[in-house]
């Protein structure tokens, strides 16, 4: 049985977390981006670990009542194993802990895997955003959870 732990960013885990994310990601995030999470005032960023290896990832910021789900990604090879969704779970409960009550995220349009995770966790479609991603001019949806507590 695999040992499944979820811990706060650190900055040894970076490299590991930019190998997932140059894979996961078409216009992935740079490593100053993931420093800048390291201590991000209003940010809660974990990472997922597999028998003590970095399987994922994700991170959320707070908006006053509102958690903006910032990136997530979890390596090929631990797919479907409910990491996301046990990540995000963790993420949305430490948020509401952190006064929010709802959440909202962007996603590309065709990412089915992610879509479903995020109707999966109550997240429903609101909004497209037209040609929003500059790399392939890919549509964004817009999706909200208006209620974390239910
Ligand atoms: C999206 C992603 C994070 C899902 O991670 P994961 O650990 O495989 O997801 P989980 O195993 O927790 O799946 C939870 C639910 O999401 C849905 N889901 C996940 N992957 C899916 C897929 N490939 N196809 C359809 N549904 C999928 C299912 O509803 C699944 O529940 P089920 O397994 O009980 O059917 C992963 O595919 C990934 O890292 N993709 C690349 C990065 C990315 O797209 N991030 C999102 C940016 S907005």
């Amino acid at each position: 049985m695999a040992i499944v732990r979820l811990e706060a960013l650190s900055s040894d885990a970076i490299p590991a977390i930019l190998e997932i994310e140059r894979d996961a990601n078409t216009a992935p995030w740079s490593e100053q981006a993931f420093v800048n999470e390291l201590d991000h005032p209003h940010g809660i960023f974990l990472v997922v670990r597999v028998d003590g290896e970095i399987a994922g990832y994700g991170g959320v910021w707070i908006v006053v009542d509102e958690a903006h789900i910032t990136t997530i990604a979890i390596r090929p090879e631990n797919r479907r194993q409910g990491l996301a969704r046990k990540l995000m779970n963790e993420l949305l409960t430490r948020a509401q802990k952190q006064g929010a009550t709802c959440s909202t995220l962007e996603v590309r349009a065709g990412n089915e895997a992610a879509v479903k995770l995020y109707e999966s966790l109550g997240y429903r479609t609101i909004a497209t955003r037209r040609a929003y991603y500059p790399d392939n001019r890919e549509d964004a949806l817009v999706m909200w959870n208006y209620d974390l507590a239910a």
